[in-house]
């Protein structure tokens, strides 16, 4: 760790292979980011448990969600990559934290309402405090900055506002955890209904690309993306469809959203899209090999994420520790 670089922390759940939502909205920004940050990034196996999960399902996408992170370019000898629940901190943390977080905040939380509604039968404790476990992983380190899609943003404010009041209470001591949220891109949208957000528990497997999925696969989902009656590709507001393909066509070429309309001019959104499936697929090619690649090599994994754990642990110990000494609990040794 470069003591003059800031720090950045940011997660991901293990529910299934990532989309290309997660992708473009947050992990595809992790690799550039080690050239000039101190990262640590974690696989949040904890999170994933406030909704019912398969055991044996959950260890595989854990795992998957690890070798998939270093496909898309997290490097671990640059960062600190780790299993959540391999570091305790996270959970000690997370425990002082809720003693300073409202009952009312959690109460607001789009994100609860949201998951409440979809799982009525299983509205648990762990599901409400989910963003104080979230907050506790970002202080735990003293971030600086927190990469993440759109989304996230309210659990960020929350975890700053429960940051500010522990200041207040018990002395300044935790930093103020900026969002990084890019600017095309922080929110992809279905394929299907293109005003709702693109995530991996749609029941239409049209709606959504997993960046696993083959070269045909990807391209027969972008043709069958829903569009407009029109024939123009421009963003426009209320071309939904259309303004969401040229953010993911945007973001994988780097083309802006000029040159892509001057590029597609006369041509009909036929073409377009199948440019926008195969620009993802190409781009997606790398990772799927590599992923191939280090599921394979399973010694090599364990030794990553132990020697990840074995990092984040120390570092947060450190920080953990004088939460404990701050909030008066007695020294152990
Ligand atoms: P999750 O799969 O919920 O753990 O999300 C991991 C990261 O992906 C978070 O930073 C989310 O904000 C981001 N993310 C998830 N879905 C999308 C989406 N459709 N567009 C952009 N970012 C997303
Ligand atoms: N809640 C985040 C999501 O669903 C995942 C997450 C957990 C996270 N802890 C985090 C993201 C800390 C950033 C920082 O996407």
């Amino acid at each position: 760790m470069d003591k003059d670089r800031k720090l950045i922390f940011s997660g991901i759940q293990p529910t299934g292979t990532f989309t290309l939502g997660n992708y473009i909205g947050a992990v595809r920004n992790w690799k550039p980011l080690q050239e000039e940050y101190n990262c640590v990034y974690c696989v949040v196996d904890m999170h994933a448990i406030t909704v019912r999960q398969d055991p044996i399902k959950l260890r595989q996408n854990t795992m998957n969600a690890y070798a998939l992170l270093m496909a898309c370019g997290v490097d671990p000898q640059k960062s600190i990559l780790f299993i959540q629940s391999h570091v305790r901190t996270h959970a000690e943390l997370s425990w002082i934290l809720s003693c300073n977080t409202q009952f009312g905040e959690l109460s607001r939380m789009t994100q609860f309402k949201d998951k409440s509604q979809r799982h009525a039968d299983d509205v648990n404790a762990g599901l409400f405090t989910y963003p104080v476990l979230m907050a506790a992983d970002i202080l735990a380190y003293n971030a600086d900055l927190v990469p993440v899609g759109i989304d996230q943003k309210q659990h960020l404010e929350l975890a700053r506002n429960v940051a500010q009041r522990f200041n207040q209470r018990y002395g300044e001591f935790f930093t103020l955890p900026e969002p990084y949220i890019p600017d095309v891109g922080a929110k992809v949208m279905s394929l299907q209904e293109p005003t709702k957000k693109m995530s991996k528990s749609d029941e239409n497997p049209n709606a959504c690309i997993l960046i696993l999925d083959d070269k045909d696969t990807i391209i027969r989902k972008f043709k069958r993306a829903v569009t407009d009656s029109e024939s123009e590709v421009c963003y426009r507001e209320g071309k939904d469809g259309i303004n969401n393909l040229m953010s993911i066509y945007s973001t994988i070429t780097g083309k802006d959203f000029d040159s892509i309309t001057s590029e597609f001019a006369g041509k009909g959104y036929g073409d377009f899209k199948l440019a926008v499936g195969e620009a993802v697929a190409d781009h997606l090619e790398p990772i799927r090999t590599e992923f191939a690649r280090l599921s394979k090599d399973k010694a090599y994994l364990r030794e990553c994420y132990t020697d990840g754990a074995e990092k984040a642990l120390k570092y947060s110990q450190r920080i953990v520790s004088k939460v404990y000494r701050k909030v008066g609990f007695v020294d152990k040794t």
